[in-house]
């Protein structure tokens, strides 16, 4: 089967929750100012009460509420592809699946916490949300939601995307949002950026610590964050629990699922659900292997430790691998793979040996990508195709070891408004950062001096 389908009526009803089934109890969350153990309560300037219940939950399944379910529907559940074509061009005794998120109105994963977000903010009064994007689809999906729900939305949007990617602002601004390129001189933790650097490029976590400070100065405003927190990843996991269905229906399960990390969040949601079986026995040989950039390794060679998820310190203290929160990376064309953290429920998992990382190069990562788009006709974004890059070494082993693994990965966007990166990889103009080992210890010295465990 090519394409592996679901109806409409396929759409999960409930959320996978993986909190009560790590393999240790996730550390507390840090309040930012006193660094104690954070209370629920101190989220409720930022988050609305459903979605801080649902952060710290021991729940493992959590319905989806109907008009969530219903809105899922415009584009769920989203077809599963058998990547045959490939196969043949690598010329693997690998079966290869893909996700394919992309079809979704803003073009990836992302308004699958979005919608529900959106949701459970207008139930609860808010009247405007904030938000940081980097590659600007985070701020596309908040947007729509934004828009669907009747909520004014604000978007930070990181200074170098605001620039590389103009079409990104203009469909924010068609679904009605306000896009400010950030660092802004409008909240404080801009401000302080542009006195140190007027040219600042910006960075995930100053936009970040910009639309938190943003919402904790409006009553009626609160903040979405688009990865890493247990929420984003609990909305997430429809992708993977719609995945497990559709390989049920081809007659196979994975033998490693693979998928791109920025905060960590389409990974999590398409591997979570497999992760179970890992976890409680039932699949005890299925591998996770997350890919990221060179230029921002988080899990290849971020400490694992206590960090702000914002360049101000303003935002709950997380346990994760980071590069340090002052971070900012080379603007690689992978904007959303640019945050300086990611998710404590994956690096925990990371941390007792479930998870293999692997960092690549903006080129290597383009050359999959076009490989992709010329025998499989979709253009991944350059964010999937960090997780392109992993699939086709793995399925180059099975080749060498002559084996016929099955390998699925999350193909978390489209990269139609990323021509521009298409185009500079197309005329040999793409450049590859290998992070220096002095900025990353410079970024590191900067982490509060909480529980640094390296
Ligand atoms: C298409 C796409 N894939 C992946 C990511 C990375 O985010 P996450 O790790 O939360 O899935 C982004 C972030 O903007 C994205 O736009």
């Amino acid at each position: 089967m090519k394409r592996i389908l679901l109806s409409s009526a396929d759409v999960p009803e409930r959320w996978y929750n993986i909190l009560p089934d790590l393999p240790a109890p996730l550390e507390p969350y840090l309040n930012p100012r006193t660094l104690e153990p954070l209370q629920p309560a101190d989220l409720a300037p930022l988050l609305p009460q459903a979605v801080i219940e649902q952060e710290v939950s021991s729940e493992r399944w959590i319905e989806i509420p109907e008009e969530v379910r219903a809105i899922y529907q415009m584009w769920r559940p989203s077809p599963l592809h058998r990547a045959d074509r490939l196969e043949k061009v690598l010329d693997t005794p690998a079966r290869i699946y893909f996700k394919y998120e992309g079809a979704s109105p803003p073009g990836s994963h992302k308004p699958n916490t979005a919608v529900a977000q959106a949701y459970y903010n207008k139930r609860e009064g808010v009247r405007r949300l904030t938000t940081e994007t980097g590659a600007g689809q985070w701020g596309s999906a908040l947007s729509f939601a934004g828009s669907l729900f009747g909520l004014e939305v604000t978007v930070y949007m990181v200074r170098a995307s605001y620039q590389q990617k103009p079409y990104r602002r203009i469909l924010m601004e068609t679904w009605g949002a306000s896009v400010l390129p950030s660092p802004t001189d409008t909240t404080q933790a801009g401000r302080d950026i542009l006195a140190r650097d007027p040219d600042s490029p910006g960075s995930l976590g100053i936009a970040v610590a910009e639309a938190v400070e943003d919402a904790l100065a409006h009553e009626d405003t609160r903040s979405a964050l688009g990865s890493a927190m247990n929420h984003v990843i609990l909305h997430q996991t429809v992708i993977g629990l719609e995945a497990k269905t559709q390989m049920e229906m081809a007659g196979d399960y994975p033998d490693v699922v693979i998928g791109c990390v920025g905060g960590g969040s389409n990974y999590s949601g398409l591997a979570y659900p497999f992760m179970a079986d890992r976890l409680s026995g039932a699949r005890p040989n299925v591998r996770f292997v997350a890919a990221e950039p060179a230029a921002c390794p988080t899990l290849t060679r971020g400490v694992y430790a206590y960090d702000f998820p914002d360049s101000a310190g303003l935002g709950p203290v997380l346990k994760m691998r980071t590069v340090g929160h002052g971070f900012i990376p080379s603007p690689i064309h992978a904007g959303g793979l640019r945050f300086h953290g990611d998710a404590p429920t994956l690096c925990l998992l990371q941390e007792h040996g479930f998870v293999e990382a692997r960092a690549f190069q903006q080129n290597e990562v383009f050359r999959e990508a076009v490989r992709f788009a010329r025998c499989e006709g979709f253009l991944p974004a350059p964010e999937s195709s960090h997780a392109l890059k992993a699939v086709v070494d793995e399925a180059l082993l099975a080749r060498e070891a002559g084996e016929a693994r099955v390998i699925l990965f999350g193909f978390s966007g489209h990269g139609h408004f990323d021509m521009a990166a298409y185009d500079s990889f197309l005329a040999g103009s793409l450049e590859d950062y290998e992070l220096p080992q002095e900025k990353l210890d410079s970024a590191l010295a900067e982490l509060p001096t909480v529980g640094v465990t390296a």
